[in-house]
């Protein structure tokens, strides 16, 4: 899909579908609605007179060949409440207006900001938002409506003056967007498609296609750095498990600039092992390498936006299978670091596997660490799938995080890491125990654990295990895999 810039006036565009946006309150057309509004000799008015045009979020108003414009269709969206306009609300009505029009067979239409939205940021929030409203998860459907297809989007709106912030934008949102759609990629693919092997062999090509430098340990390699959570978790696998390590150098790294690592949970399939879980919504257990795939996409990223900060990727990939060799509720294993854990669940893998690469990341020289896993059931319970689960050890590089997320518009919550917590990971039979003995906060003990691995590093910990998979489509969104957690991550590394 292209995505241009428009500079010619709106009005006199041919495009298929013109398309702007329009605020809930109602206090007749202003600006760039005004403008429209005169030139379809009261269209706007009329529609919000009769009640067909109220500007609550995200509805939409479809007028077929407009009197007055050379455009075929004129799309109306509902940007709500005019104070809380920003970026986040423009990446929606993008997407919005991407998927409404290309299923209705539109292949091309041109998107007009509004007066005082020519910005960078929102150039960039647009082109995210149509890459990320085009991405569609019928890649297996033999079927798929291939008439249904959008060719070019433009933007228009921006001002001569403002027409390099507009491209700097676009090209950024390119990236970013495109970053996150190969996660999500990732993401869709069923596990009989997507072993550890397989998810490692990707990881390699677009390293290639990237010029990043990439290093994958294969089981025997595990073994000989005596990775022993991680391999306990793929015991129980006919499939080998791999340990992925991807590295992004800056061209002149600054002497004793910090080292971003990177650390994601790629379970490409989680059956609980011999803890196994309930088969009603197991098919869903695909998306637990979705932390992983987000890492690996960041690396596709910063590849092209070379922030001046060197960052390494470490993701650990297994199944979590009950075969004959699986390990069994009880069983001790010694991880890299030494910390010896008693297994009391092995649905709780996620932690184990995230302990070795952690240990390894901060081997590698990482100075500051960030992981995301798809970690608890628990997450959902507390956020729903609304929120990220963010728990810190550093509460300035928690902030800094809290801040990227908010740039760029992705829901992120705090929760407490208080030592109480830390009592529930205790073991019996050995250091530490991979569940907690307490009742409750369970996404806290998750992170305890991990921590625990992380030692006196900054770091923090994304549970995506609520955010990370839509179980309905949104009018923005496809249903299925998200991305989430990139667009943050990626800010927060390119503001270092
Ligand atoms: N992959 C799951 C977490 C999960 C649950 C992700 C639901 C997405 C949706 C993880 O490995 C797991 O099974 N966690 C257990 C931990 C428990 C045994 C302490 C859980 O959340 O039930
Ligand atoms: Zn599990
Ligand atoms: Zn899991």
């Amino acid at each position: 899909m292209q995505i241009h810039l428009e500079l010619k006036p709106f009005i006199s565009l041919e495009t298929e579908a013109l398309v702007t946006y329009v605020f809930d309150d109602n206090d007749g057309p202003q600006g760039r609605a005004a403008e429209l509004d005169q030139a379809t000799a009261g269209l706007l008015a009329r529609l919000n007179k009769s009640g067909e045009l109220t500007g609550k979020s995200l509805e939409t108003t479809l007028i077929h060949s407009p009197a007055g414009l050379q455009a075929a269709r004129l799309l109306l969206i509902g940007a709500g409440k005019r104070e809380l306009f920003n970026a986040a609300t423009l990446r929606k009505i993008a997407g919005v207006a991407l998927r409404y029009l290309k299923s209705r067979s539109v292949h091309n239409f041109t998107l007009v900001v509004r007066e005082g939205a020519g910005t960078e940021v929102n150039a960039q929030a647009i082109a995210e938002g149509f890459l990320t409203a085009d991405f569609e998860t019928d890649k297996y459907k033999t079927d798929r409506k291939k008439d249904k297809f959008i060719d070019a989007a433009s933007i228009a709106g921006y001002s001569d003056a403002e027409k390099t912030a507009a491209e700097k934008g676009i090209a950024r949102g390119r990236v970013i967007g495109e970053a996150q759609n190969f996660a999500r990629d990732l993401v869709n693919e069923p596990s009989n498609k997507l072993t550890p092997r397989v998810l490692a062999e990707k990881a390699e090509t677009m390293a290639k296609e990237a010029g990043l430098k990439i290093e994958v340990l294969d089981e025997n390699k595990i073994a000989d750095l005596k990775m022993g959570a991680l391999l306990s978790v793929a015991q129980g696998s006919a499939e080998p498990p791999r340990m992925i390590v991807i590295t992004y150098t800056p061209a002149n790294p600054k002497p004793g600039a910090p080292v971003i690592g990177l650390v994601g949970k790629a379970v490409t399939f989680d059956t609980g092992g011999i803890s196994i879980k309930p088969a009603d919504g197991m098919e869903k257990m695909k998306y637990d390498m979705a932390g992983g795939a987000t890492m690996i996409a960041i690396m596709r990223a910063l590849a092209v936006l070379k922030p001046n900060v060197k960052v390494i990727c470490v993701v650990p990939a297994t199944e979590n299978m009950p075969g004959g060799k699986a390990q069994k509720p009880g069983d001790i294993q010694t991880a890299m670091s030494g910390k010896t854990i008693e297994v009391l669940n092995t649905d709780a893998e996620g932690r184990l596997i995230l302990a070795d690469g952690v240990h390894y990341a901060k081997q590698l020289g990482a100075t500051h660490l960030v992981d995301a896993a798809t970690l608890t059931g628990a997450i959902v319970v507390a956020l729903a799938n609304v929120n990220v689960g963010v728990f810190g050890s550093d509460q300035a590089w928690t902030d800094k995080l809290l801040a990227s997320a908010k740039e760029a518009g992705e829901k992120m919550w705090q929760l407490p890491m208080d030592d109480e917590y830390r009592e529930f990971i205790k073991g019996s039979f050995a250091d530490i125990q991979n569940i907690g003995s307490g009742k409750g906060g369970g996404s806290i003990t998750g992170a305890w654990f991990i921590r625990e691995f992380a030692g006196d590093t900054p770091w923090i910990h994304l549970d995506i295990a609520g955010t990370a998979w839509n179980d309905d489509a949104k009018p923005w969104l496809a249903k299925g895999p998200t991305g989430v957690a990139l667009r943050t991550l990626v800010q927060l590394i390119t503001s270092l």
